[in-house]
């Protein structure tokens, strides 16, 4: 081990391998702003040790509980398991604590690995030079052991490993996901500016849409573009697993995976009874956006729970007596359209909302401050979540169950 010159060394912990029931260290990162909500949403699946980190949220246990939320979490981008935290001042350093891993444990010499490599420092200073280094040492320890090494493969790795450099710390853990978690189905999309699934699911849990769903309130959405707060709702008010969607996961390229111990998880997951989902609506101008909201419902078999229309704006009306709730992800003007539009488009949601939606809770991703006065209702909160890269701002409006005076 390559000895630091001033402040002296640490040695690396390295984490077990094969014993499933061996406490392991797990980090389920997340977009920036929905690091709370991820770890209530982990907290309620009954994980342990839950910390807050920066756009991320750490936890430990058995590999079971690593298996849990990457089967339930419908926040978390992705689910990372520990193998080795050490010193990484410099690259021997870092090269020293990868050899300390036994890999013949975690991967297979005669298949393929990429290696993702977040941070730097004054010993190491391009994530590619950090990158290199690992899969050097990850290769030299399975070629002594076996005179065989794994490929490189960028895209489509079958081992995706997750370095990230903390001062002279690195972390280095294999990805359990492999295709980010917001992928539900392997990818069947569409429509303009969709927002993630893991975006529009932690937006819902942060307008307490679950417990609605279980009061039996309706869900709108008048611009619902790809349905994706339609899809998110619907699977969350019947306890749907997102994980049970997926065919293919990052743990299938890793040797301490426990397939029986997957399996149980899958089991509990299937043996969920279902809970009776609430009338959901989406209405939207553009045709193409329905038919593929309707694509991803019927994806889902949740095509019988939600109601699409095509109508503009200025025709939405409640599509039911009992007030509900109103979800809304207007285009920015960044993105789609132009600005003065999505103002003006704002103006027109305030309007509507407050002569035709008397009673109801709205909730409005809101792309920047002049969109969030266009609406002309005061928020009783504001909450910043970030779409992308553009910070917004997660509206509450409750609307008043009065009548104004005039329609629109
Ligand atoms: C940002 S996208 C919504 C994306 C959606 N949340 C998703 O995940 O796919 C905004 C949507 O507003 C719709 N839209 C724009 N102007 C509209 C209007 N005047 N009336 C109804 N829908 C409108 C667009 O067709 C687009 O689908």
């Amino acid at each position: 081990m390559a000895k630091k010159p001033t402040s002296g060394s640490t040695s690396p912990v390295s984490r077990p391998a094969s014993d499933p029931a061996a406490r392991r260290v797990f980090v389920a990162p997340c977009a920036r702003g929905l690091e709370s909500v991820l770890l209530g949403e982990l907290d309620d699946l009954g994980l342990e040790a839950l910390q807050l980190l920066n756009g991320a949220v750490r936890f430990q246990g058995p590999l079971e509980h690593g298996y849990r939320a990457l089967m339930w979490s419908r926040v978390a981008s992705r689910v990372l398991v520990e193998l080795v935290q050490g010193p990484a001042w410099d690259s021997q350093s870092l090269y020293d604590t990868v050899r300390e891993i036994d890999w013949i444990q975690h991967a297979d010499p005669d298949r393929t690995m990429a290696v993702d490599f977040v941070g730097r420092n004054d010993g190491i200073r391009h994530s590619g030079f950090g990158a290199r280094r690992i899969k050097d040492a990850v290769c030299d320890s399975l070629r002594d052991r076996t005179g065989r090494r794994p490929g490189i493969d960028l895209k489509d790795p079958d081992l995706r490993l997750h370095a990230y450099l903390e001062g002279e710390e690195l972390r280095l853990s294999v990805d359990l996901a492999g295709e980010p978690l917001h992928l539900r189905s392997g990818g069947v999309q569409g429509g303009r500016a969709p927002l993630k699934e893991t975006l529009a699911a932690a937006l819902l849990l942060l307008a307490g849409w679950p417990q609605a769903a279980q009061e039996g309130r309706p869900l709108v959405d008048p611009m619902c573009g790809s349905g994706t707060f339609l899809r998110e709702g619907a699977a969350m008010a019947r306890g749907d697993a997102p994980g049970l969607m997926r065919t293919t996961w990052g743990f299938h390229g890793w040797r301490g995976h426990h397939e029986a111990i997957w399996q149980q998880v899958v089991e509990a997951a299937r043996s969920a009874a279902p809970q009776p989902v609430p009338p959901l609506f989406g209405f939207d101008a553009d045709r193409d956006a329905i038919e593929v909201a309707r694509h991803g419902l019927r994806a889902q078999g949740l095509q019988d729970v939600v109601s699409f229309a095509q109508a503009p704006l200025s025709v939405a009306e409640a599509p039911c007596d009992e007030p509900g709730m109103l979800v809304v992800n207007p285009p920015y003007g960044e993105r789609i359209g132009d600005r003065d539009e999505a103002d003006n488009l704002m103006g027109l949601l305030g309007d509507i909302l407050r002569r035709r939606f008397l009673g109801w809770h709205a909730w409005i991703l809101a792309g920047s401050p002049r969109m969030a006065k266009r609406l002309g209702l005061r928020p009783a909160q504001r909450i910043p979540v970030w779409n992308g890269r553009i910070e917004c701002r997660w509206l509450e409006v409750p609307i008043s169950a009065k009548p104004v005076a005039r329609d629109v």
